[in-house]
Parts: C-alpha cells; sequence; structure tokens
C-alpha cells in the first residue's frame, strides 16, 4: 500500500479523497493550513496544520514519512473572488505549489496527483470538451491552474517528476455516512444553496435564463465527489505504475441545466424551491460538459453516479444531519 501526502485533505475534495483511501488501508498524512478547510474533516493524529509555502516544513515531513506520492488539492477555488484579487490566487495557487515542488524535488519524491479544473478550457467552442481542446482560462482561478499544469510539464522534462492532472467538471455531491459534504464559506454552489433555499424560504437567484440552451439555464456536467475521489485513486495506481505523466477531464459526460437541478432538489427535498431569475454571472460559460473518453480508456475510471437525482439525496442527507454544525463553525 502507498503511503501519500494529501494537501488540503481538510477541504471538501481532499477530505473525501483521503477518507476513501483510508478505507482502502492507504496510509494518509494531510497537511492543511485550515484557511477553508476544517479541522473537523480530518483525524487529528493525521493533520498538520501548516501553509504549504513552509518548505523547510515540507522537506523534513517528507524526510520523515517517506511518502510514495502526493495529493495536491490545497488551493483556493472560487472563480469570482480570483477575478476580486488574483493575487490571492496566484500567491495560495501558484506559489504555494512551487513550495511543494521545491519540497518535492529536495527530497527526491516524484510522483503528484493535482486537482486541476474544467475552468482551464474557458468558454469552449466545441463541446463535449476533450482534453486537446486549447487551455484559454477566464479567471485568475483558471489561470492558477494552468500555470500550474505548465509547470508540471516543465518538472517531467526536468527533474523527472510524474503527475497526473485532474480537470474535474462541477464537483458536488456528499458522503454524509462519512459525515462529509459541501461546506464552503461562502457557499456559491448551486446544489447547496438550492437545498438551503427549501429550508429557509429565501429565494435563490438564477444567473440568466436566455442562454442558448434548451430551456435558457446553463447546462453543466455535475460530478460526484466520491468519483472524483476514485478518479483520484485511479491517477494514484497509475503513477505507482510508473506510468506517464497525463492530464484528464474528469465528468460523467452528461449536462444538466441550472433548472433541472432546480426540479431535482424539488423531487428529493418534496418541496419547492423558491426562486427568482436574475442576470447572468459574469464568466459563466453556457455549456461546459466533459468527454470523459480519455481518462476511461487510459486510466479505466468511469463516474458511478450518473442521475442528479442520486447526488442530490447524498447532498440533501448531509445537509439534513450536518448542515447545522455549520452555524457552529
Ligand atoms: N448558479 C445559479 N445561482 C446560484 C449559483 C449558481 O444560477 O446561486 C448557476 C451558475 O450560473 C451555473 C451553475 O449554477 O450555471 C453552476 O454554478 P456553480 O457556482 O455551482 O458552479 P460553476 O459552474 O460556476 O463552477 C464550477 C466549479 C469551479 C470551476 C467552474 C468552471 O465550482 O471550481 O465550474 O467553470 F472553476
Amino acid at each position: 500500500m502507498p503511503k501519500v501526502l494529501v494537501t488540503g485533505g481538510a477541504g471538501y475534495v481532499g477530505s473525501h479523497t483521503a477518507h476513501v483511501l483510508l478505507r482502502k488501508g492507504t496510509e494518509v498524512v494531510v497537511v492543511d493550513d485550515l484557511s477553508r478547510g476544517y479541522r473537523h474533516n480530518v483525524d487529528a493524529a493525521r493533520l498538520h496544520v501548516r501553509p504549504l509555502a513552509d518548505t523547510d516544513f515540507l522537506v523534513s515531513l517528507m524526510q520523515r514519512e517517506q511518502f510514495d506520492a502526493v495529493l495536491h488539492f490545497a488551493a483556493y477555488a472560487l472563480v469570482g473572488e480570483s477575478t476580486e484579487k488574483p493575487e490571492l490566487y496566484f500567491r495560495n495557487n501558484v506559489a504555494g505549489t512551487v513550495s511543494l515542488l521545491d519540497a518535492m524535488s529536495r527530497v527526491g519524491l516524484r510522483r503528484l496527483v493535482f486537482s486541476s479544473t474544467c475552468a482551464v478550457y474557458g468558454e469552449p467552442l466545441v463541446v463535449p470538451i476533450s482534453e486537446d481542446l486549447p487551455k484559454a482560462p477566464l479567471s485568475p482561478y483558471g489561470e492558477s491552474k494552468a500555470i500550474v499544469e505548465t509547470m508540471l510539464s516543465w518538472m517531467d522534462r526536468g527533474r523527472g517528476m510524474r503527475s497526473v492532472s485532474l480537470r474535474y467538471f462541477n464537483a458536488c455531491g456528499a458522503d454524509p455516512e462519512a459525515g462529509l459534504g459541501e461546506e464552503h464559506d461562502p457557499e456559491t454552489h448551486l446544489i447547496p444553496l438550492l437545498l438551503r433555499a427549501t429550508m429557509t424560504g429565501q429565494p435563490i437567484t438564477i444567473f440568466g435564463d436566455d442562454y442558448p440552451t434548451p430551456d435558457g439555464t446553463c447546462v453543466r456536467d455535475y460530478i460526484h465527489v466520491l468519483d472524483l475521489a476514485e478518479a483520484h485513486i485511479a491517477a494514484l495506481d497509475w503513477l505507482m505504475a510508473d506510468k506517464p505523466s497525463g492530464f484528464f477531464n474528469v465528468g460523467t459526460g452528461s449536462g444538466y441545466s441550472v433548472r433541472e437541478v432546480l426540479a431535482a432538489v424539488e423531487k428529493i427535498v418534496g418541496k419547492p424551491v423558491p426562486f427568482r431569475i436574475g442576470p447572468r454571472r459574469a464568466g459563466d460559460s453556457p455549456v461546459l460538459v466533459a468527454n470523459p473518453a480519455k481518462i476511461q480508456e487510459t486510466l479505466g475510471w468511469k463516474a458511478r453516479y450518473t442521475r442528479i437525482e442520486d447526488i442530490v439525496s447524498m447532498a440533501w442527507e448531509f445537509e439534513r444531519k450536518h448542515g447545522k454544525r455549520r452555524t457552529a463553525i
């Protein structure tokens, strides 16, 4: 069983992946500065609360623990915030990764799985999106991930560091049995906001219904966080087998519109979702749907949660069981 360092393991996707790895018997150590993640997502004995910028700390941790690979989730992920504070995103997502790569080089650690995003494509001209489309990010967030992908290709050439970049589409869902789910602060994502609207009665704003899509609202590829966790494990297995570096879309290949997701929430919760139609949100593409053929053919990974009702149902169970702790954070 490999031993892995998980950066950002107290965050949304990182905590779910760490949990699945532990269940499979992999040894996991988490580094997280808790600026966006939560202590309650990680077993205290495994958690080091430190910033990635602390290269010397990372070097000594890596020397002590002798990791086989790094799973690198630690990053800020709000598109809107990144356009207001680009320097924050370049410092945290890019400079933080430089520090991590520096530490890895110093100890000769040469396997990395990186959390990338479909935001590297910007507004794609062709949908579904294949990996051969050019990178053209529309936000500092997307750019920060594109820059790291480029850095990784140079680390491969210059240092023999093998990496897999996973370009997530819309991460969503929860693992309510593990007590894990979406707890962003502020929450900006569609599914938790729809669920909360049913509880508070406060209407959610749908950002535009005049897009060139069947019902006028944006279409996204919603990928369950447990499927993302399995994609990381497939990528880790790939690197442990000394296979070459690569980058892959991680999506289901199917899209749902905002109105379709709203209808799924109404069905699962059994209550209407109060909503109003607002203007378009800056930077939203009409349709973002993955072509997941490459990851399926190469890593043998395929999404298991393809019905939006199943995803919403798990997110709802988490919200009912654990939503209250949000007010206590
Ligand atoms: N939406 C609303 N109202 C809301 C929130 C969202 O109508 O209150 C709509 C958005 O306009 C979009 C869809 O719901 O059409 C999904 O929005 P999310 O904010 O949940 O997700 P995004 O598609 O904006 O973001 C995701 C990831 C980002 C990634 C981005 C790439 O969360 O990390 O895709 O475009 F960068």
